[in-house]
């Protein structure tokens, strides 16, 4: 069903093929804002890195983002930039930097085709890239890796790649191999050509940097001792599996990898490159019952991303929603698959004044911002047309972090409820309930600490309901197989408490407290959470 008149009729493969949705998983400090303006700079969305923001007072890319926006009239929201390059539509993803929120990151990983992990040269696979690898692995997505800071001194490269087949088991595919160790960084020897590709240092990489390529006798003259140690290398890799199947990084069991130095805008043509040759399009993506939606099947999306406050004048809600399938058109009224209602998408335009080209049309692959979403939670489906279809929910991690939540105004009591029920709508935090604390006072779960300050502040300034939140001791939770052993989980060490979606979990003190339970009763059911919906 829609109201506007149609404008526009793109064939929605067509469309799809020229789509490549991704997002860039690292550590803190890593270099992903630094990557994220290096890639507008190379796709000529801006003219000069570093203009938009000073090095001082960064602020995170959501902010970045939306200055680069207001500087350059770009098309950014703060969920997603978009970009042409090379006949190609590229979706990059934001995921928040700070790991008490990668909860919001493995959701954005629910919407992407590719993810580009990047890695600090001198430091290699950390915590946070780590356990945001293993959510590409639960999900099958593949993964390039880009080598950044290789301008400063690192590891070695090999030692580098041994890392990552070893703690991680991804077969490294590098497609180019560093000349000159870390630090004293030459080039690189692009591996499917035998060329050299010279690096220059240049002016902080504010600017495209120019390309230096020679042919493999020129470089092995001009370049000598270290050019021939990375052709000798090269060798090495070859006879170890290590030249590019494409096959293998599709089915998420190899990484091709680039050595860079984001700051300085080396490599970063290459992994644009890479990710319009290589990466992979949008698929048809599987409903609840495990049936593909076609590409060209009329509109569907799935909210990714719920998001208040983006303006400051309008209590407004705005949920981003990745599309699956067909032709998405602003002021289309779809359906709401959990309730069955219409949803008009008319008001995205309020929102987006500057953007209001590009969420005009979108086809899979992209993001569309909906703006007075209120209705709209994390996960939910929106459809256009008959028969209905509906798209998993986006499964939970497994929350570290336990408060109760109380009001500290009971005449406050409505407020409070509907601030905690929307904050677990927008999954800001998940809310669960136990029949012995009761209603009034949920549990908060959450993956990192800093979560519960965001609660504690919206539910001050937007629900003018102030909470009190009790830290609770527990740091394990299982989810509960079956019901009828809840008594038994009831401990002083431990206790049974229900999800909103009706998952029973058990959470206990610590691997202790579990254990010793499990020896005591070895009927219990209890399995582990991590992508607990899948
Ligand atoms: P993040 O978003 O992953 O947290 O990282 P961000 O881009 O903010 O980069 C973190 C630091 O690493 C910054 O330095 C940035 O300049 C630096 N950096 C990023 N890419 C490279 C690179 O290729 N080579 C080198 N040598 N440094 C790089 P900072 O000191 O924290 O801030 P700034 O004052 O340099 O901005």
């Amino acid at each position: 069903m829609s109201t506007a008149p149609r404008t526009q009729h793109a064939d929605p493969s067509k469309e799809a093929a020229r789509r490549r949705t991704f997002a860039v998983i690292s550590h803190p400090d890593a270099g992903k804002s630094t990557l994220t303006e290096a890639l507008a700079l190379h796709a000529k969305v801006i003219s000069e890195a570093g203009a938009v923001h000073g090095k001082a007072g960064r602020r995170g890319v959501v902010s970045d983002w939306l200055e680069m926006e207001q500087a350059r009239g770009i098309s950014i929201t703060s969920a997603a930039l978009q970009f042409e390059y090379d006949d190609c539509v590229i979706n990059l993803l934001d995921t928040p930097g700070h790991a008490d929120f990668s909860e919001d990151t493995y959701r954005v990983l629910a919407a992407v085709d590719s993810a580009v992990m990047l890695l600090d040269a001198a430091k290699g696979l950390e915590p946070q890239t780590l356990k945001l690898f293993d959510v590409c692995r639960h999900r099958d997505i593949p993964v390039i890796t880009f080598i950044n800071k290789w301008d400063r001194p690192g590891r070695e490269a090999l030692q580098l790649c041994d890392e990552i087949s070893e703690r991680i088991g991804l077969r490294p595919m590098p497609l180019t191999w560093p000349v000159g160790e870390a630090g004293h960084f030459r080039g690189v020897l692009d591996r499917e050509s035998g060329e050299f590709v010279g690096y220059e240092r240049s002016d902080g990489g504010a600017h495209l940097a120019r390309e230096n390529r020679l042919t493999a006798d020129e470089a092995a003259s001009e370049v000598g001792a270290e050019w021939d140690r990375a052709v000798e290398e090269s060798e090495l890799l070859t006879e170890s599996g290590g030249d590019l199947d494409t096959e293998a990084f599709h089915a998420a069991v190899a990484t091709p990898v680039l050595f860079g130095s984001a700051v300085r805008n080396f490599g970063v043509g290459q992994l644009l490159d890479l990710l319009v040759r290589l990466a992979p399009q949008p698929a048809a993506r599987p409903d609840t019952r495990g049936t593909p939606r076609a590409l060209d099947a009329p509109f569907s999306a799935f909210v990714f991303k719920v998001q208040t406050g983006m303006d400051p004048a309008h209590r407004d809600r705005v949920a981003f929603a990745r599309v699956c399938s067909g032709e998405f058109e602003r002021g289309m009224v779809a359906t709401h698959a959990a309730t069955g209602k219409p949803f008009a998408t008319k008001y995205a335009q309020h929102m987006f004044g500057q953007q209001r080209d590009t969420v005009e049309t979108a086809y899979p692959g992209d993001v569309v911002g909906l703006v007075n979403a209120t209705a709209l939670g994390v996960g939910d489906t929106l459809y256009e047309g008959k028969p209905a279809v509906e798209f998993p929910g986006i499964p939970s991690f497994a929350p570290e972090h336990f408060a109760v939540a109380r009001t500290s105004d009971p005449g406050r009591a409505k407020q409070f409820r509907r601030g905690v029920e929307q904050l677990a709508q927008e999954g800001v935090i998940q809310v669960l309930h136990s029949e012995v604390r009761g209603e009034g006072a949920p549990v908060l779960a959450a993956v990192g600490p800093m979560q519960f300050d965001v609660v504690t502040q919206r539910m001050e300034s937007e629900f003018r309901a102030p909470i009190k939140l009790e830290r609770l001791p527990y740091q394990v939770v299982r989810l509960v197989g079956d019901r009828n052993q809840s008594a038994a989980l009831r401990t002083h060490n431990s206790e049974v408490l229900e999800r909103r979606d009706g998952v029973t979990l058990a959470v206990f003190t610590d691997n202790i407290a579990l254990r010793s339970l499990v020896r005591l009763n070895p009927d219990l059911d209890l399995r582990h959470l991590v992508a607990d919906a899948e």
